[in-house]
């Protein structure tokens, strides 16, 4: 579920967004665990469902 909340009594909105990990994802970041996947990059083990991270942005509110 993402996260939206002001900060610093209004001066400051953030928005926190979740990424689960899709079946798509899996030939980059699933198993086997530590094999280089096409970009070059050691794949993490994760399945489907796992949290792979998040997006935070943060915006002032007197910001123009
Ligand atoms: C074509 C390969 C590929 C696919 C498909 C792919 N990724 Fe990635 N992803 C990468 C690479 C490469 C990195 C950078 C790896 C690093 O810095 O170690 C990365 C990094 C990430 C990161 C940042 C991880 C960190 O610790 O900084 C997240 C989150 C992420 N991917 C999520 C996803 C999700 C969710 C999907 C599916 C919707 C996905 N990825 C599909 C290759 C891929």
């Amino acid at each position: 579920m993402p996260i939206v909340e002001w900060l610093d009594g209004g001066k400051l909105l953030r928005a926190v967004v979740p990424i689960y990990y899709s079946e798509d994802c899996l030939v980059c970041h699933g198993n086997p665990k530590g094999i280089l996947d096409m970009s070059g990059y050691p794949r993490e083990g994760a399945q489907a469902g796992e949290l792979a991270g998040a997006i935070s942005i943060q915006i002032p509110s007197d910001h123009r």
